[in-house]
């Protein structure tokens, strides 16, 4: 292919992205939208709510520790929320996926956004061989993410709502020391896929946006990675603006950092060279 051939084709690939990915964005949109945001006592769950407070949605924020809950209310509250509530809950029980979404639609009046970002934690470290562990994680990260879409998919349709699903790389890329989450990641990344095609076919106004993030510096994250690896952790702040905006314009799938979005795309191209920068990245004395 003649040099201008190719260079003309790979300019119009990036106009293509380019108007795929502009900004079209309407902050109004926000304005009294009913919110549940999961996991929103700390990290990208606390900066969603504060996002979605400076926009003037109404919102019910959840997690375990109820007195943090509590102070993030009110500074949202302070921010121009319409409305705050919040709920203590914890997604390793079977019952309070249902009872935090039957919370939100009786004290909002039904529900927009449906926001699934809450993780338990989970040791950074190689396999151990504990089952256990991932059993109770695969409820609290993806389970009760099935749970509450469950509950929460009738008053989606009736609002033609949005269900915001926080995702990680490491569901779609294997890395080492993070197993059981990885494993969490990967069935959140391939069951709320599946239901993307299945609402469509089925005509349901109701979409989803799985928001792929790369390393966040959320407190958990960053005391995790320590000593580990040298890579660079972006703030959750602008993560939870991405994810919000990639919600509120229907994105299928959202990338933050945007070369996140490269990354997969090279993912399986050259697997040898993808394993040996994988490799390099972590640090490791056996
Ligand atoms: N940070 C990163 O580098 C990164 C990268 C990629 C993707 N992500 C994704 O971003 C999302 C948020 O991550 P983050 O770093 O902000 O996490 P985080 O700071 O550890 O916050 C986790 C949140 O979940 C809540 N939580 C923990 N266990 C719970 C349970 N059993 N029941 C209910 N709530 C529970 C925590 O509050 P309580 O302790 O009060 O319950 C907290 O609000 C996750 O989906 C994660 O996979 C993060
Ligand atoms: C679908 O929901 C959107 C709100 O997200 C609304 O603007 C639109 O009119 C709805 N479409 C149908 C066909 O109900
Ligand atoms: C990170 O980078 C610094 C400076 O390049 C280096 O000294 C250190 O060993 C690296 N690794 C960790 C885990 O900090």
């Amino acid at each position: 292919m003649k040099f201008h051939a190719k260079f003309l084709m790979i300019s119009i690939a990036a106009g293509l992205m380019a108007y795929s990915w502009r900004d079209t964005f309407e902050a109004e949109s926000l304005r009294g939208a009913r919110v549940l945001v999961t996991g929103a006592s700390t990290g990208i769950g606390e900066q969603l709510a504060y996002q979605y407070a400076r926009f003037g949605a109404q919102i019910v924020i959840t997690a375990r520790r109820e007195r943090v809950l509590r102070e993030v209310a009110a500074r949202c509250l302070k921010l121009g929320a319409q409305k705050v509530l919040y709920v203590a809950a914890d997604m390793g029980l079977t019952s309070d996926p249902e009872r935090v979404v039957k919370f939100a639609v009786d004290k909002l009046g039904g529900l927009d956004y449906l926001v699934l970002n809450h993780i338990g934690p989970s040791p950074f470290a190689m396999w151990d061989g504990d089952v256990e562990h991932t059993r109770w994680l695969m409820q609290v990260n993806f389970l009760s993410y099935m749970q509450m879409t469950s509950a929460a998919l009738p008053s989606l349709e009736k609002s033609g709502g949005t269900i915001v699903v926080v995702s990680s790389l490491l569901g779609k890329m294997c890395t080492p020391f993070v197993g059981p989450y990885s494993a969490t990641k990967f069935s959140v990344n391939g069951f709320f896929g599946v239901l993307q095609h299945e609402l469509a076919m089925q005509r349901k106004n109701v979409s989803i946006t799985i928001s792929v993030l790369g390393l966040i510096d959320t407190q958990s994250a960053l005391e995790k990675v320590k000593g580990y690896t040298n890579m660079t952790a972006h703030p959750a702040h602008e993560a939870a603006l991405h994810i919000i905006k990639a919600g509120a314009t229907h994105q299928a799938e959202s990338f933050y950092p945007w070369y996140m979005y490269i990354t997969c795309l090279f993912r399986d191209w050259f697997p040898f060279f993808r394993d040996l920068v994988i490799k390099n990245s972590y640090y490791y004395e056996p």
